[in-house]
């Protein structure tokens, strides 16, 4: 099995789950695959090498991944190029190499700066202002980032698989996926409700889960076919609460590997993640779904 290009190094990417969510994307044919919180869109790429739908839609409400996907996708050699030259400016410079990209990417929104910022980043975490849209993550000081030789095939990569075939959109997840129908499949991975900010979380996160429910609601009454990654747990402690029952959908258990958190404090603690889907897709089970040795290869992608 070939490496998967993977260009942008996101935070929470589900690159490393993709061979365990493989077995519940349906192999029949699919017209439309969407993905609309896409980030750094891994199971995209993961299906787009599989060849499992006609075309792709990768969406953000963030309009600068989505700016950053077009980028990649369409002119993979200037990206590359361009990336390239940023990433070795550091070479030469001091530390405030990194401000200097970043006051800029905020002046001009050029998604390549972004690229590289996103690279460089503690914990390449993505932080936007909520008010100003700037990007305000700092400097990770251990590391360079993402070397240009690997990240051009990186981008090359997924332009290859993208390109000619799939559509960016950005906005809201509902609004993506309005035109999807019975022969598409949606896989989604909202970002965590827990961490959702506002003064009063506890309303927020009520409210935002009620907006999930709704909209997994409209997608069961449409018969759309979907994967959702969801809460997880670690240690035995769930976070997020699960989703009701009345949906009708199939909770899976994956192991999503040690929990880097626990680590850090001297505790060895597994991470498991839900993986709900449409009933048929896939038969209920109770055991955690683990790696097996077989799929090692796909996950270095
Ligand atoms: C957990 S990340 C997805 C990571 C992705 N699975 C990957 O492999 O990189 C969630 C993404 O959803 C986006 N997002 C948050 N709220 C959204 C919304 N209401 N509609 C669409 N996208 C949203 C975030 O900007 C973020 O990129």
């Amino acid at each position: 099995m070939a490496k998967l290009p993977h260009p942008i190094p996101y935070q929470g990417s589900k690159r490393s789950l993709a061979p365990l969510i493989a077995p519940y994307v349906p192999r029949e044919k699919v017209d439309t695959w969407y993905e609309p919180f896409a980030g750094s869109a891994a199971m995209t790429l993961w299906a787009a090498h599989h060849k499992i739908a006609e075309r792709y839609v990768i969406g953000d409400v963030l309009e600068p991944i989505a700016d950053l996907w077009r980028a990649i996708i369409e002119r993979p050699r200037d990206t590359s190029a361009r990336y390239s030259q940023i990433w070795n400016g550091q070479l030469s410079s001091d530390e405030s190499y990194f401000n200097t990209v970043r006051d800029r990417y905020n002046e001009h929104r050029d998604p390549v700066d972004l690229l590289y910022l996103i690279c460089r980043c503690v914990k390449n975490a993505v932080r936007f202002n909520a008010k100003s849209g700037k990007f305000t993550q700092s400097r990770d000081k251990r590391r360079l980032g993402m070397k240009p030789d690997r990240m051009a095939d990186a981008i090359t990569g997924a332009s290859m698989l993208l390109n000619g075939k799939t559509e960016v959109v950005t906005g809201d997840w509902m609004k993506t996926l309005s035109p999807a129908g019975k022969a598409d499949f949606i896989y989604m991975d909202p970002p965590y409700l827990g961490t959702t900010v506002g003064k009063d979380k506890r309303y927020v996160e009520g409210l935002q889960q009620d907006l999930l429910i709704k909209g997994l609601e409209d997608l069961r009454r449409r018969q759309i076919r979907f994967a959702l990654s969801y809460d997880g747990m670690t240690g035995g402690k769930e976070y997020g609460p699960p989703l009701p029952d009345t949906l009708g959908l199939t909770r899976l258990l994956l192991h999503a590997g040690k929990s880097s958190q626990a680590t850090l404090v001297g505790r060895d603690e597994d991470t498991v993640e839900s993986l709900y889907i449409t009933p048929d897709l896939g038969e209920a089970r109770s055991d955690v779904i683990r790696k097996h040795v077989a799929v090692q290869e796909e996950l270095t992608f």
